[in-house]
């Protein structure tokens, strides 16, 4: 089992929604001896937002990239290997202003590639990351599971799915912005999750 770690929080230290990404994968590891962890903390390591440069660089061919074009390519091309490297991926996001954080979205915009990681063919797109299991650890101040106020799971299940990870198990700590007692709750709902997840 070759796992895969990616934390979004903007936060190095402290961060709820890593706290949760290193329990999954410390049960997976228990439950998987011998597997092997990749960790790529995007607070540490930032991924470029796809701005017009990027988009140049992206939409130029190959052979015809000035050498800034050719290695801002490369930061995305280093993020599909690594994704297409691993069979599990466990996902450390935060809930900020009712989104997924900047750095998630720059780390999908980055792995979204046509004709590698999805294609569309006569009968619709395909998604090409096919055969890995995903677990998202979400971290909330307040309460939004299953309310029409939670737009992450709907996004992240519509993204993910379109790139071929439909395995997809979300393990949610919320309230953790309601007092001692709730936050406490969180996780306790959190481990409820992940057992069953892993079940
Ligand atoms: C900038 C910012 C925006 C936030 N927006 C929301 C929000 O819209 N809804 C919510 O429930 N919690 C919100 N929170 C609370 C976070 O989801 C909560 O603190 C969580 O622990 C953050 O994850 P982290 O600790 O992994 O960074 C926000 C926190 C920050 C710092």
């Amino acid at each position: 089992m070759n796992i895969l770690q990616i934390n979004a929080s903007a936060r190095r230290e402290g961060a709820n929604s890593t706290r949760l990404a290193n329990t999954v994968v410390q049960r997976l590891e228990a439950a998987h001896p011998g597997a092997r962890v990749s960790l790529r903390d995007l607070a540490v390591t930032p991924h470029p937002v796809l701005d017009e440069a990027a988009l140049g660089a992206l939409f130029t061919p190959a052979d015809q990239r000035s050498p800034e074009q050719a290695a801002r390519v490369a930061l995305d091309d280093a993020l599909i290997a690594e994704v297409q490297a691993h069979d599990v991926v466990v996902l450390g996001v935060p809930m900020y202003n009712f989104g997924t954080p900047v750095q998630l979205k720059s780390w999908i915009d980055a792995i979204a590639r046509a004709g590698v990681t999805f294609r569309y063919t006569a009968t619709g797109p395909e998604g090409l990351l096919k055969g890995k299991k995903v677990y998202v650890a979400l971290a909330r101040g307040g309460l939004y599971r299953d309310t029409p106020n939670d737009s992450q799971v709907p996004y992240l299940k519509s993204v993910l799915g379109f790139l071929g990870m439909t395995d997809l198990h979300f393990i949610y700590a919320e309230g953790l912005a309601m007092g001692p007692e709730a936050a406490a709750k969180g996780f306790e709902q959190a481990e409820a999750d992940l057992n069953a997840a892993l079940a």
